[in-house]
């Protein structure tokens, strides 16, 4: 048996909440491989609309089994309030979750020195979600993290301790003096209350799953233009967010690897600084943010819009090894008079297809134009019932990518979803 990824192919929001969530019912086990509350997944179903941040989207699901892998970073806080958010019994969210012993965690000062970090950045900063992710991958690189198994031993509070009087003098630093005893107090009745939880070695768990025939599927958050390596850097989240990251942040061998689901907008969107070459600073741009409702799901900013870019595109089905395409939001072109794709960049005067190693050096765009069609395609229930122009859309993107396209997305509910 092989563990099949799901990821997202641009700057994150690409829509995996919900389909992970709709193809959930195919698999035994969901398990999330990186990022942590800066992720903001939804999922839309019985008219309820649901966030999650750190839970893997297959949570609503009967019998079905949820890994927090190794490769996250969890703040107990965020996870308590979620978990009480589900609306489903804490009881039942225990029966599905399971937590890697070998998971960081991210501590209260870990938030305030993502702030200070951004605040001495200025102009610069990277437009973090400020939900301290930076600073506690920075501490499991630098072999300073406090892992979710250490929760559990008797030096955790000396481990705490340690690392706090630590980021004290940063933040000291940085200018900071607060008091922080109510911030630390609410973090650590949390730690209580995640301890109730069911801590694993997901490595061991998810390999006897797949020699028991379970069918497993991994969860990534952000998206292939966020990832740490291959991303528009710095303006990058702190994680791999690619396929190779679902190996390490879940312990999965790589021979493991079965079908690579990547997941893209029907245009493109991003949220915080950095390089956005179709960015679309007009009417356009706004139409796609109202229909699309492209406001974060975890910080409410507005987000950024432009037509899809197919080298940005085909760069990340490259790095991944994307085997199918799912296509979302293609409802909310509806109504444009003429669609665009970008499909090549200007650099030093030439054409190129590849993305430069600075996306600031690309001094031009070369577009392919497309019909639109008027019709809300919301409704539709099946391939067949979908308007020629859009037809013509994703079989241009198959035909530029060499990869089916083998869900289109036409609305935030789960069964707003054409498999083809
Ligand atoms: P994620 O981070 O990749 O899980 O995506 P987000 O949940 O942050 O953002 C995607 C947004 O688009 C959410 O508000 C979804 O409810 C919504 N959404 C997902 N698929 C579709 C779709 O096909 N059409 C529309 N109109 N909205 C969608
Ligand atoms: P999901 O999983 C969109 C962006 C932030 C910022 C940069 C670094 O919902 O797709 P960080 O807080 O990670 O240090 O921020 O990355 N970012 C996201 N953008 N969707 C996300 O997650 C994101 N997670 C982080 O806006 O630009
Ligand atoms: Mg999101």
């Amino acid at each position: 048996m092989k563990i099949d990824i799901l990821l997202g192919l641009q700057w994150g929001d690409e829509g995996k909440g919900k389909i992970v969530d709709a193809l959930t019912p195919e698999y035994d086990v969901i398990a999330r491989f990186q990022g942590g509350p800066n992720a903001g997944h939804t999922i839309e179903f019985n008219n309820t609309k649901h966030v999650l941040h750190l839970i893997p989207s297959g949570i609503f699901h009967e019998g079905k089994i949820n890994i927090i892998g190794n490769g996250l970073v969890i703040d107990p806080v965020v996870f308590r309030h979620e978990v009480e958010s589900l609306g489903i019994s804490i009881d039942q969210v225990r029966e599905r979750l399971l937590i890697s012993a070998k998971a960081h965690m991210i501590l209260p000062t870990h938030k305030l020195l993502d702030a200070a970090q951004e605040a001495t950045l200025g102009e610069l900063k990277i437009g973090s979600t400020l939900r301290g992710i930076g600073p506690a991958y920075s501490d499991k690189t630098s072999r300073n993290g406090l892992r979710v198994g250490d929760l559990f031993r008797k030096e955790f509070r000396e481990i705490y301790s340690s690392r706090v009087k630590e980021h004290t003098r940063a933040l000291m630093g940085y200018g900071y003096s607060n008091d922080m005893s109510a911030l630390e107090e609410e973090w650590l009745e949390s730690v209580e209350y995640l301890k109730q939880f069911t801590t694993v070695n997901a490595d061991y768990y998810l390999y006897t799953s797949l020699l028991r025939g379970k069918r497993i599927l991994a969860e990534g958050a952000q998206g292939t233009m966020l990832d740490i390596d291959f991303g528009t850097y710095p303006f990058v989240t702190s994680s791999n967010t690619v396929a190779a990251g679902a190996c390490t942040g879940l312990g999965m061998a790589p021979s493991r690897t079965g079908e690579v689901f990547g997941i893209f907008k029907a245009y493109c969107t991003r949220v915080g600084s950095g390089p956005f070459p179709t960015e679309l600073d007009d009417e356009y741009g706004q139409m796609m943010r109202d229909r699309g409702n492209e406001y974060g799901s975890t910080t409410g900013r507005p987000r950024r819009c432009g037509w899809l870019d197919l080298p940005a595109l085909k760069y990340a089905i490259m790095v991944n090894g994307v085997t199918r395409l799912f296509m979302m939001k293609a409802d909310v072109l509806s109504g444009f008079d003429e669609i665009r794709v970008c499909r090549s960049y200007q650099v030093n005067g030439a054409e190129v297809t590849e993305l430069p190693y600075c996306l600031g050096d690309i001094e031009g765009l070369n577009y392919q134009f497309f019909p639109g069609w008027q019709n809300d395609i919301t409704g539709c229930l099946g391939w067949d019932e979908v308007p020629p122009a859009l037809k013509g859309y994703v079989e241009y993107i198959e035909k530029e990518t060499g990869v089916p396209v083998t869900i289109v997305s036409v609305g935030p509910d789960r069964s707003a979803t054409i498999y083809r």
